[in-house]
């Protein structure tokens, strides 16, 4: 009997630990001002520990059964079971892009090349001894994108994409610098950046020796993510990244020339800074969205963008096996944390970003994306 009470207990506790996640995905999707945000977050995570501790004093006979505890258990229940089902349903019903077709994966680890201090700060003192900590094994990912609408003279167009940078001072400059080296190894001819690129403004410094040493053949674009407000002033962060040779990718299309063929490119920052919300696919050439969330895909899909590139969840930064990733800041929770998706004839690609606001990663390195555009009739 107490075993099964134990079961049950455990169950229930899954269910409530599954609850709170969803809820902490959205407060982390909205565009919420950070300190409320923040107050937000610590009341969720007061609520997210308090009430399994009741639970387990009850269980224990050490507190008595409250009037709200036989509910709660139910709809933890029944949240875990929904969870379990479409966690199932998608593990078995997934497949992979039809354009997608994987490449070559190395993983680099940059921590080795740099030298100490690689952490700074107490925190990250205390991170980077936790087990299998990959905050700077860097997963190099060449893979091949087949798009529908890419003209064969354009076939073979190489993008890398960087995202979710995070200067926060907690990890060294170093480790960008490398980073960036790797970068320009792969020759790229575009770099598109899919923001969160500062958290600490003194970190603005850093960005000429790294972001302004990346060289591709063409143009570097970047968009903006929610950790770039912290930086107070937009402008002066947009002036920083046009003075390493960054074009910001505006929330309209702009043709670009390449191969004497023109594919078009627009930014799209919502919720946080400018939008792309009405932005209908031009029907002459290709088009290629940069965003910082995942979350403007089913509207971009909508307005028929081949390819959507986005960077923000992270890949959830700890994957557990066989589970995954627990947590992503997206309304849409893990289901787009990192990775290529297709949603009706768009591509997705969410980068699992260079670095994060707390330097922890586990069974989810950082990633740095390098993908070459095919055209359907080129010879593969
Ligand atoms: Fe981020």
């Amino acid at each position: 009997m107490i075993a099964l009470d134990a079961i049950e207990f455990l169950i229930v506790f899954a269910g409530h630990v599954g609850v709170w996640c969803i809820l902490f995905s959205q407060i982390h999707a909205t565009s919420l001002p950070r300190k409320l945000r923040k107050l937000v977050e610590k009341i969720v995570f007061a609520v997210m520990v308090i009430i399994p501790l009741l639970l387990a004093l009850q269980f224990l006979g050490l507190y008595p059964e409250q009037a709200w505890m036989r509910p709660y258990r139910f709809f933890c229940l029944v949240v875990l079971m929904g969870l379990s089902l479409r966690w199932g349903f998608r593990k078995f019903t997934a497949q992979k892009p039809a354009g997608l077709r994987e490449g070559e994966f190395q993983l680099v680890d940059l921590g080795d090349r740099i030298e100490e201090p690689k952490y700074i700060g107490f925190q990250a003192q205390v991170l980077k001894r936790f087990p299998g900590n990959q905050s700077l094994q860097l997963s190099i990912e060449k893979r091949d994108l087949v798009l529908e609408a890419w003209p064969v003279e354009m076939d073979g167009l190489v993008i890398a994409h960087l995202s979710d940078l995070h200067y926060t001072g907690k990890v060294t400059r170093q480790y960008f610098e490398k980073l960036c080296q790797e970068c320009n190894a792969c020759l790229p001819d575009f770099i598109f950046l899919t923001g969160d690129i500062i958290d600490n403004p003194d970190c603005l410094a850093w960005l000429p020796e790294t972001l302004g040493k990346l060289e591709c053949r063409h143009q570097k674009y970047f968009v903006l993510g929610n950790h770039d407000l912290r930086v107070r002033d937009e402008a002066k962060l947009v002036r920083a990244m046009e003075a390493c040779g960054f074009q910001r990718a505006l929330p309209s299309w702009q043709p670009i020339v390449f191969a004497g063929q023109t594919f078009y490119l627009a930014g799209d920052e919502l919720p946080w800074f400018q939008g792309a919300e009405n932005l209908p696919r031009p029907k002459t050439a290709p088009a290629i969205l940069l965003t910082h969330t995942p979350d403007r895909i089913y509207r971009a899909s909508e307005l028929g963008v081949d390819l959507v590139l986005a960077g923000h969840c992270h890949g959830g930064q700890i994957c557990l096996p066989l589970i995954g990733p627990i947590v992503a800041p997206s309304i849409y929770g893990v289901r787009f944390a990192g990775g290529t998706y297709q949603v009706g004839q768009t591509l997705l690609h969410v980068s699992r970003g260079i670095s994060g606001d707390d330097p922890i990663r586990w069974n989810c390195p950082p990633e740095l994306n390098v993908m070459r555009l095919r055209s359907p009739q080129s010879q593969m």
